[in-house]
């Protein structure tokens, strides 16, 4: 996965690193799953949420957010409906309308979604390129498994309880029931019985993957995006140290738009810049010790095509594809 500040390349790194794999003859699958959707036109291709060859090797797709969104409140509101249906004050489907809204559920929503990405790449791919959102909500889902799990622990223990207590009653009062309807429906006391306890049980393994998948460096890595100035340094170091505290494994940092000596010659503004960037190579080198590292160079008519693309990938080959 490539992640950075807006507009550092991280999309362009994305396709060209995917590019490089499916060269050496990887199978390769990118996908955006950015909101703002521009892979497709990176790759000049249009993309949907299915994936699409875009060479040999090469398939590419962009998540449908409305789409994947749609489908988690959908499962959401069957499930809201099962739990609650002995509540019939309770006005259900007006809640369901704030949901969609509800702080949180565009995280969820992506955070199954990419399991889901994760378990077909398994299935079909041999490597999975990740072009991601916007930091501030990449980090949150990544964050997410970590938050979510100690949350499920705690509610799991909470419902043990629940059915020990259940338990108890039931040694004194013979089989527990509630009506529910016209209908009259006994009240699990066992673990393996207990809807809920269940539900709790499979949000907990969907967390459990994601945290193993992302804490594992055979499987995992995070390459940090910036172009060689101040604010996209900032942000990478900020999203590193994130990374760090998770123990998300960086595979490496890219520098995109390095530009080069012989482009800068003799012409005063350029030259200044050039030395500014000297002084922020220097900070990524120290800063990021130990890091592999990719300069990719600017390139003055823009990137556009495949082939343009292929320069760019060939100097990402510098952060060591982990191999199979
Ligand atoms: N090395 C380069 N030389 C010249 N132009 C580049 C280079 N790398 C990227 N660009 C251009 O810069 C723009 C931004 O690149 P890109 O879309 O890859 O960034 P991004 O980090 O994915 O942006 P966003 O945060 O909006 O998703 C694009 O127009 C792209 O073609
Ligand atoms: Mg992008």
């Amino acid at each position: 996965m490539f992640v950075g500040k807006g507009g550092v390349g991280k999309t362009t790194s994305a396709a060209a690193y995917a590019l490089l794999l499916a060269k050496r003859g990887y199978r390769v699958l990118v996908v955006s799953i950015d909101p703002a959707h521009n892979l497709g036109d990176v790759l000049c291709t249009r993309l949907s949420g299915e994936p699409r060859k875009v060479v040999d090797n090469l398939y590419a797709a962009e998540l449908d957010y409305n789409a994947v969104i749609a489908k988690f409140v959908e499962e959401l509101s069957e499930k809201l409906h099962y739990f609650y249906r002995h509540l019939k004050v309770f006005n259900i489907e007006r809640y369901l309308d704030v949901v969609r809204y509800a702080p949180g559920v565009e995280e969820h929503a992506l955070l199954e979604a990419f399991i889901r990405l994760i378990d077909r790449a398994e299935r079909d791919y041999d490597y999975l390129v990740i072009d991601p959102p916007p930091t501030g909500l990449m980090t949150r889902i990544l964050s997410l498994p970590f938050i979510s799990i100690q949350w499920v622990e705690k509610l799991l223990e909470v419902r043990k309880a629940i059915l020990e207590r259940r338990k108890m009653l039931e040694r004194v009062m013979g089989r527990l029931k509630v009506r529910i309807g016209d209908r009259e429906v006994e009240l699990p006391t066992d673990a393996s019985e207990d809807p809920v306890f269940k539900e709790l049980l499979s949000a907990y393994k969907i967390y459990q993957r994601a945290y193993e998948v992302l804490r594992d460096a055979s499987r995992t890595r995070i390459y940090l995006v910036l172009t060689p100035e101040e604010l996209p340094l900032l942000e990478a170091l900020r999203v590193y140290n994130f990374l760090k505290r998770f123990r998300i494994p960086v595979g490496g940092v890219v520098v995109n738009r390095v530009l080069g000596w012989e482009m800068a010659r003799g012409n005063p503004i350029l030259e200044a810049e050039y030395r500014r960037q000297e002084n922020i190579l220097e900070r990524v080198e120290k800063e990021f010790t130990g890091l592999p590292k990719a300069l990719l160079p600017y390139i003055p008519q823009g990137l556009k095509g495949l082939a343009s693309l292929e320069v760019i990938a060939e100097k990402l080959g510098a952060l060591e594809g982990f191999r199979k």
